[in-house]
């Protein structure tokens, strides 16, 4: 059959590659994809937020399956557009996307039931936030109830930070619309780990644990970025952290969100952090997470579509998942400036040696095809640095190695990708 993937990222990239390999599928189309997807599917030009356009795509090409890799036209109800027009989509539907779309939503979900989480209040009114804040211990947490691009948290340390960010928030609408609603949660400290896994609405299976550092800078400094690198798995998620969220977190939130008949059909990424009381939820999302799915995807031995498929019809209890017993590194090329300012079109060179190398993948992120073909920086994450290794050492000095390969000015990349693994 022929599939179409919605989205144009590293992540994206990701998992066209591994569609790619799976013998069910023909042709593979990626709206609008980048320059790199573009070696492995044809792109199309339409945006991700253009459902009518997309549905009718599908509907011409006779797409047998449409992969959503993007958060905003899950929470949009792109799952239900393609539903509605008899298309089959790996996604959820717009009910069940509100576990990512709204953290006020999530909040009240895992306090209902009983799922491990930082203690918190949504506010919708300013003043009443505001008024919170006078006796809440510090530091303390805001979120922006709505998607703001991995943005919309404040750590705040002292009282005064924390009243401008309710004011930023709420009344300056910083975030826009997303901050209409918000919450105030309990600060937590420890180590942060990714588990993504496949969700049929009743069962989950969940993947290969990963890492992301979210700082633009060495040292976990500078902003808050989309992330920059990835490690898997985490020598931090041990059997017996894996054995409490199995338990307590997993299959709690999928029978949670059936509970409330909102079943999810597609991939629950979990943000969790490991506190001295134990594994606690951060932050759901209902898609794959970007650059976690880079060295995660590489890892899977399944045919990705054929679990896909599974998730759709309601059968992953018959799948076996698995994943190779080596690790993965991703270190992220990005623009000089990202992510505040920065700039684009610079041509990319040393691409081709990814081509012939086993065991080594150069995902895009923010790439273009120019017109002379050749390929040229489109963004702030440019392109995202994969290499295997037999264990996360060497996968490490593997992916750093790569990162020599490709040049293009104004390259830029944190050098501690992973550095936490040497304490283990
Ligand atoms: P989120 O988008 O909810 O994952 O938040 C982004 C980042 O903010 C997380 O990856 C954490 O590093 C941090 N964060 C979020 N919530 C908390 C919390 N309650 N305590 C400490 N750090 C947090
Ligand atoms: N890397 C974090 C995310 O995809 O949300």
């Amino acid at each position: 059959m022929d599939i179409l993937i919605v989205g144009s990222g590293g992540r994206e990239h990701a998992i066209a590659m591994s569609a790619a390999k799976s013998p069910l599928v023909d042709k593979i189309y990626c709206a609008p994809g980048n320059g790199g997807i573009g070696q492995v599917a044809e792109c199309v030009p339409i945006g991700a937020m253009e459902f009518d356009r997309l549905v009718d795509f599908a509907k011409e090409k006779e797409i047998g399956l449409t992969i959503i890799g993007m958060d905003d036209p899950l929470v949009g109800g792109v799952a239900d557009a393609f539903e509605a027009a008899g298309l089959r989509v790996f996604g959820p539907r717009k009910n069940a996307a509100i576990l990512e779309g709204s953290k006020a939503f999530s909040k009240d979900l895992m306090k209902k039931y009983n799922i491990p989480t930082a203690a918190y209040e949504n506010f919708t009114d300013a003043e009443a936030a505001l008024k919170y804040l006078e006796t809440a211990k510090l530091p303390i947490v805001l979120k922006a109830d709505g998607l703001a691009l991995g943005k919309g948290v404040l750590i705040c340390n002292t009282l005064e930070e924390a009243r401008a960010g309710v004011r930023s928030i709420m009344l300056d609408k910083q975030f826009g619309t997303a901050g209409n609603c918000m919450v105030i949660e309990e600060f937590m400290t420890g180590r942060e780990v990714s588990v993504l896994s496949f969700v049929d609405g009743r069962t989950i299976k969940t993947m290969t644990s990963a890492q992301d550092h979210k700082r633009a800078m060495d040292g976990d400094q500078g902003l808050n970025t989309g992330g920059m690198g990835t490690f898997s798995p985490s020598p931090f998620y041990t059997p017996e952290v894996d054995e409490f969220c199995q338990k307590h977190i997993y299959q709690a939130t999928v029978d949670a969100m059936a509970a409330e008949g909102r079943e999810f059909k597609g991939i629950i990424f979990f943000g969790l952090m490991l506190t001295e009381q134990g594994p606690r939820v951060l932050e759901y999302n209902a898609r794959f997470g970007d650059p976690e799915a880079q060295v995660v995807l590489p890892r899977m031995k399944n045919d990705m579509i054929e679990v896909m498929e599974a998730c759709i019809d309601g059968k992953l209890d018959a799948i076996d998942l698995q994943f190779e017993d080596n690790a993965a590194v991703c270190v992220v090329l990005a623009s000089q400036g990202y992510p505040v300012s920065y700039e684009k079109g610079f041509p990319i060179r040393g691409l081709e040696r990814f081509e012939e190398a086993e065991g080594y993948y150069c995902f895009h992120a923010g790439t273009k095809l120019a017109e002379d073909g050749s390929i040229v920086t489109n963004g702030g994450r440019v392109l995202g640095v994969t290499a295997k290794g037999a264990d996360l050492k060497e996968a490490r000095a593997n992916a750093y190695g790569a990162t020599e390969w490709v040049e293009f000015d104004n390259k830029y990349m944190r050098h501690d990708i992973g550095k936490a693994i040497d304490e283990t």
